[in-house]
């Protein structure tokens, strides 16, 4: 079987030699040495200020949306994992769709003005596979509007935009290390904020709002990490430029073979180093993505509908019609994509498409 993805495993013996470290200590979860160790090893590899890590990028997003108070209407994209929009109904907001650009296949800031009402105050716009917003245009409209911007980028370990880290970008950026991801601590995620203010509080709301042991400064949540997950990370974080080197030489491959398929890959920012986080491929027609997907399927090779639906389409929103999300999702797939898949298989991959294609 091939899976979409698979988990990065380091060598067991690096992750023992950690975990033996936490039976010695006895410390467990609560801010411990392998948290601050992670946290301050991030710092230094993404070149970024300050981060904050947490248990999951659904936290995250939470904590961000709580943080810079947002209420009433976010302006958000339909396409993305529904976290996105969850964690907006979460918080009490009321997410507001605005459809996506049919090349780059993020929020098209060219209609984002439109959709902006006084209840408006915020825009959540997810970096989809990784991949860049326009995030210069984003910001000159939020400032226009005197609005916040929190950049969902739990696809975006690795990627940067203009020579810095994506992360950097918007008033809060949050991500995920879930095992899929490919910087992973098995489940985590991470807040990032240039403003200092919004940082003490998101690490005050990770915390149960604990400013002292019997003070709160702060409505919190528990979104801890543990030193266990920590220190997978920490193993990980070693091993993170073959990740994501190979990653590249795969996507690659694939893009030699899927010139001549009838579909595109999303069009890529030319500012951006991107980490070729996922193989998403869209197929010019719906009825060629379903026949692939199906194919596929009975030779055991699992693709996935990255995303679909529609989140303009969940039950518990407004439902609203955005033309080019709603063609978008008929017709993407993301293809297998992971540090050991081979040549071979992605050959068998190509070859089952095109055949499916050609007949
Ligand atoms: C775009 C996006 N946002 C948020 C999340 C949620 O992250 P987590 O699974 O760490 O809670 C995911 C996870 O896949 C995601 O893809």
């Amino acid at each position: 079987m091939i899976p979409v993805t698979k988990p990065f495993l380091p060598p067991r013996e690096e992750y023992k030699n950690l975990v033996d470290s936490i039976w010695e200590r006895q410390w467990l979860t609560n801010n411990g040495p392998l948290v601050n160790e992670l946290e301050l090893k991030l710092k230094e590899y993404l070149n970024v200020p300050h981060l904050l890590y947490l248990s999951n990028g659904t936290i995250a997003l939470q904590i961000a949306i709580k943080a810079l108070e947002l209420r009433g209407e976010i302006v958000t994209t339909p396409f993305s994992y529904v976290a996105t929009t969850s964690s907006i109904v979460w918080e009490g907001c009321k997410p507001v769709f605005v459809d996506i650009d049919p090349n780059t296949l993020n929020l098209d800031p060219t209609k984002i003005e439109e959709a902006i009402t006084p209840e408006t105050t915020g825009i959540l716009a997810t970096h989809v596979y990784g991949n860049p917003c326009d995030v210069d245009a984003i910001q000159e409209i939020a400032d226009r509007h005197n609005l916040k911007v929190i950049y969902d980028a739990a696809h975006c370990f690795g990627t940067k935009y203009k020579g810095k880290s994506i992360f950097e970008y918007g008033d809060v950026s949050t991500t995920s290390f879930h095992a899929t991801k490919l910087f992973h601590t098995i489940e985590g995620g991470a807040v990032f904020s240039k403003c200092p203010e919004v940082l003490k509080k998101m690490s005050f709301m990770r915390n149960f709002g604990h400013d002292g042991p019997e003070s709160f400064a702060e409505i919190g949540i528990n979104g801890k990490n543990s030193e266990f997950h920590a220190a997978m990370g920490l193993v990980n974080l070693k091993y993170i430029e073959e990740i994501l080197a190979k990653r590249k030489e795969l996507s690659e491959y694939y893009d030699s073979f899927l010139k001549n398929v009838k579909g595109r890959s999303p069009q890529l920012d030319s500012q951006a180093e991107y980490n070729f986080a996922y193989y998403p491929f869209v197929f010019d027609s719906p009825e060629l993505m379903q026949l692939c997907y199906k194919k596929l399927a009975v030779s055991n090779i699992n693709c996935r509908r990255y995303f679909y639906p529609s989140l303009a389409s969940l039950h518990y929103v407004n439902e609203t019609e955005l033309p080019v999300c709603n063609s978008v999702v008929e017709r993407v797939l993301c293809l297998p994509l992971y540090h050991t898949l081979t040549y071979e298989e992605i050959h068998m991959i190509v070859r089952i498409i095109l055949r499916v294609q050609n007949n």
